[in-house]
């Protein structure tokens, strides 16, 4: 080949590689977005390649609980850093709403989502988009119980007798989700008054209050804690590992969590970041779920829903209020209460 055609070609190539179009890699397009992920880890991954290899823009993905991710959010307010907040509880996402940290945004994906995700943003004013659902639940490991001759729990009630001092697992609802959907549960069935008093009996039993919502489900797998709470979905996972667990919806009734996905305010990356929600609202990310077995139920009609997801139908739910308990008035105070009248007991 000549010296000439050889640059030509070179020169031709280095044009290609300007030009924006799908399919291009992320070093072609120059484009980036930045997410902070409150699902599981895995899944955060597995969504980062999937967009990638879609657009390529580049993502950087960031693993932080529920609670995390707003705080960050707010203290990063007046320089934002990253675009999108994927996954975690809504409560999160509708205090930073109200907080004016997230932009509204009206995806292309809404019309295929299901009546209660589609209502969900609507009532939200568009600052944040439904992609799942998860009932809360006690999980148990059953040869743990067995050899500390433990009767398994039935009821929210039963995690206060005795029996179960130090053998029980949560998280902190200040950095997880999870945790502050126990909290609101609690105290939506209860009443704030007699729902701190189960908080405070309960906490006699706590062993530990981790930081992410998944450690209690993992510790209970393991054995290394009698019981946890977490999300029924994130339990059958491990049931269906084979761990000894077994999961219950509570007798009295349970609340439950509206996964959701919102645009963070003054993002760097503006355009790739309501593409990245676009995505987080489609078949293909919902169903990373079905690749990786996990069980919570999708908001995309066309996406899998998984056999074994726990049926709502089925489950005892409380008329939970997950606008009333994302407000800023309640979250906020909640947790401050919690932190002061709950967490700094002696045990
Ligand atoms: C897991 C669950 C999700 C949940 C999330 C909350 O990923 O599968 O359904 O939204 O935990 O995490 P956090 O650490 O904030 O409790």
């Amino acid at each position: 080949m000549s010296g000439r055609l050889k640059t030509l070609m070179i020169l031709a190539l280095m044009v290609y590689a300007l030009i924006d179009h799908g399919g291009m890699t992320h070093a072609q397009t120059g484009k980036q977005v930045t997410v902070y992920c409150s699902i599981l880890e895995e899944q955060c991954r597995e969504g980062a390649t999937l967009f990638e290899a879609a657009t390529g823009i580049k993502v950087t993905m960031i693993r932080k609980s529920t609670g995390e991710v707003y705080a960050q959010i707010r203290a990063e307010a007046s320089n934002p850093r990253a675009d999108v907040w994927w996954g975690g509880p809504g409560e999160g996402h509708l205090q930073a709403a109200t907080e004016g940290l997230l932009m509204a945004y009206q995806s292309p994906r809404l019309p295929e989502l299901q009546d209660w995700a589609r209502a969900y943003a609507e009532k939200a004013g568009y600052q944040t988009s439904a992609i799942y659902l998860g009932a809360l639940g006690i999980g148990f490991n059953t040869k743990v119980l067995q050899s500390k001759k433990i009767p398994e729990p039935k009821c929210w009630a039963d995690l206060l007798n005795p029996q179960f001092k130090d053998e029980v697992q949560i998280a902190d609802p200040a950095s997880s989700g999870t945790a502050y959907v126990f909290l609101a549960t609690t105290v939506q069935r209860l009443g704030e008054e007699q729902g701190f008093a189960y908080l405070k009996s309960f906490h006699a039993n706590v062993s530990q209050y981790t930081k992410s919502g998944i450690a209690p489900v993992k510790a209970t797998a393991m054995g290394e804690t009698a019981v946890g709470i977490g999300f029924m979905h994130d339990m059958i996972t491990q049931i269906l590992d084979g761990a000894p667990v077994k999961t219950i919806a509570p007798c009295e009734g349970t609340g439950y969590e509206t996964g959701s996905v919102s645009l963070i305010k003054g993002g760097p990356n503006p355009d790739s970041a309501k593409l990245f929600v676009d995505f987080a609202l489609s078949p293909e990310a919902q169903n990373i779920n079905t690749k990786l077995k996990i069980h919570s139920i999708p908001s995309n009609k066309n996406a899998v829903l998984s056999p074994d997801a726990p049926k709502f139908s089925d489950i005892k739910l409380i008329d939970y209020d997950t606008a009333r308990y994302g407000t800023p008035a309640e979250r906020s105070r909640l947790l401050t209460k919690f932190e002061k009248e709950i967490k700094s007991l002696a045990k």
